[in-house]
């Protein structure tokens, strides 16, 4: 399975895919990495290991439709099957949900659908919650909605800062985002929906 990777930060689900497709831990083709941010991190990790990157800026474009449709290009240039955003900050149009129906996946840092949307570690917090955790779900138009494939819980202790608790959160989704996709591309994509 050809996959491509969406990310605008530091990169950190990014790497751990790649690696594992790499020495065929996961069995899929890391084909590009698509990125809005020139100063990511996540560019300098695709340029390490060797994949192809786009870049752009969403400023240089009329609308989301514009730029989506010239990832949607390169994604079918590349075969892509499945598209795996790992911190890409930035809502999917329906350019990109008609062309890739059911074949969108999003990792976030809360149990969903509490704590939605920027800084959902720091949210859970806030709301002195004892449990939290990382969800994996496809995406549709909404902000962090969509089916829930996957979730893992992860404890909140009275001495958890927002690094620590990071901490523990970036662990379990290094662990469970390369599972997940393994079930997907070993074609469960439609038993996990229903
Ligand atoms: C992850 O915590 C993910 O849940 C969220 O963005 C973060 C990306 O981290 N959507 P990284 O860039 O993979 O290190």
């Amino acid at each position: 399975t050809n996959i491509a990777i969406f990310a605008s930060g530091s990169g950190s689900n990014f790497d751990k895919i790649a690696k594992k497709a790499e020495t065929g831990h996961l069995t899929c083709n890391v084909k590009i990495l698509i990125c809005d941010k020139e100063q990511a991190m996540v560019m300098e990790k695709a340029q390490a290991l060797g994949i192809p990157v786009f870049s752009f800026r969403a400023k240089d474009y009329e609308n989301k439709e514009a730029f989506e449709k010239e990832i949607v290009d390169r994604l079918q240039e590349e075969g892509v099957e499945l598209v795996v955003l790992a911190g890409y900050m930035r809502l999917i149009g329906t350019t990109l949900l008609e062309a890739f129906p059911n074949r969108i996946v999003n990792i976030h840092p809360s149990l969903l659908p509490s704590f939605p949307g920027k800084d959902a570690v720091q949210q859970a917090l806030d709301a002195r919650v004892k449990v939290t955790g990382v969800t994996v779900h496809f995406v549709d138009e909404g902000m962090d909605t969509g089916p829930i494939i996957a979730q893992e819980a992860v404890r909140v202790t009275t001495e958890d800062d927002v690094t620590s608790l990071q901490s523990k959160i970036q662990q379990v989704e290094h662990r469970l985002y390369p599972a997940v996709i393994q079930q997907l591309v070993e074609g469960e994509m439609y038993r996990v929906t229903t």
